[in-house]
């Protein structure tokens, strides 16, 4: 099979790194910065259970180099979703199967109506990059995926053949029946712990603390009021989820955190940004993700 993963960040370099050691597939890994895929040498580091693999395949900058895929693993963030689908175009022909692994809900917006088949994906996977190249393991989940909306035996066949992919490279995954429910209760727990982690510069078990924890249960509470005038359903309690979150994450730094520290733009208007902007159309009041929104924006342009 021949596999396309576009972005050499954590969850990228973490996908790459576990089809290289699987089976005998052609992979690629695509980079849109090109002195950086010159640096990782066609190979990355996986961190796992405390040892270190070489993973081999290939990486480039240039689309052209690789050619048409079957499978293409979309691990950019939410905001630069359009300019790597307009990079990997040479990748992306009738037949090729696309799964976005986003955090927030903006990326939906540029990836209906495209001539490929596009499937979504939400992952529990732990990763974090150590350095360019070098990521670790930090702690299996579950993948979900599936169409947003019905599609042909042609295009379930292909989402089928990557479910097989993924778990033959112990990336335990499963075809979800209801994909948006799932992608919003990933939305939530990103939603209560994200943006008040980074404003508050703690780790996220530091939420479970009052006063955190009730801004952080309030902006959940807005998040689900605004899933519930959409009509999603969401598969289980939104705040106990985020507080379990809490819990199994306690000493992580959020990747927004992590973003302000490293003064890089954060992901806020694809989380509480998108919530306000869905909760604005069906006036559900969100003053606890707009307070949030403000707060995040004025940390990263002082
Ligand atoms: O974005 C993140 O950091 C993660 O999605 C999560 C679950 C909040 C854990 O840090």
């Amino acid at each position: 099979m021949k596999i396309a993963v576009i972005g050499p960040g954590a969850l990228g370099s973490l996908f790459a790194a576990g089809i290289s050691r699987a089976a005998d597939h052609d992979l690629w890994l695509l980079d849109h910065n090109a002195q950086r895929a010159a640096r990782l040498d066609n190979k990355l580091l996986l961190n796992e259970n405390g040892r270190e693999l070489v993973c081999p395949m290939r990486i480039t900058a240039d689309a052209r180099d690789i050619g048409p895929v079957d499978l293409v693993l979309l691990c950019v963030k939410s905001a630069d979703v359009a300019d790597a689908l307009a990079l990997a175009q040479p990748l992306l022909e009738a037949n090729t199967l696309l799964i976005p692994f986003q955090n927030g809900i903006r990326h939906l917006d540029v990836l209906h109506d495209l001539p490929f088949h596009v499937a979504i994906g939400v992952t529990a996977q732990g990763a974090t990059l150590l350095a360019p190249g070098h990521v670790r393991h930090g702690g299996s989940g579950l993948t979900r995926i599936n169409f947003l909306k019905p599609q042909s035996d042609r295009a379930l066949k292909k989402l089928n053949t990557a479910v097989h992919l993924l778990n033959s490279c112990s990336f335990k995954t499963e075809i979800s029946p209801n994909i948006l429910s799932h992608v919003w209760a990933k939305l939530l727990v990103n939603v209560g712990i994200n943006a008040l982690t980074a404003i508050l510069n703690c780790p996220n078990g530091d939420l479970l603390k009052e006063p955190a924890r009730t801004r952080m249960v309030a902006a959940v509470r807005e998040g689900a009021a605004v899933a519930k005038a959409m009509g999603i359903e969401l598969p289980t309690d939104p705040v106990a989820m985020t507080q379990q979150v809490c819990r199994d994450t306690a000493a992580n730094i959020s990747s927004m955190l992590q973003d302000v520290r490293r003064g890089k733009k954060t992901e806020i208007e694809a989380i509480n940004g998108a919530l306000t902007a869905e909760a604005g159309k069906l006036n559900v009041p969100v003053p606890v993700n707009e307070e949030l929104v403000r707060q995040v924006k004025e940390l990263t342009n002082p």
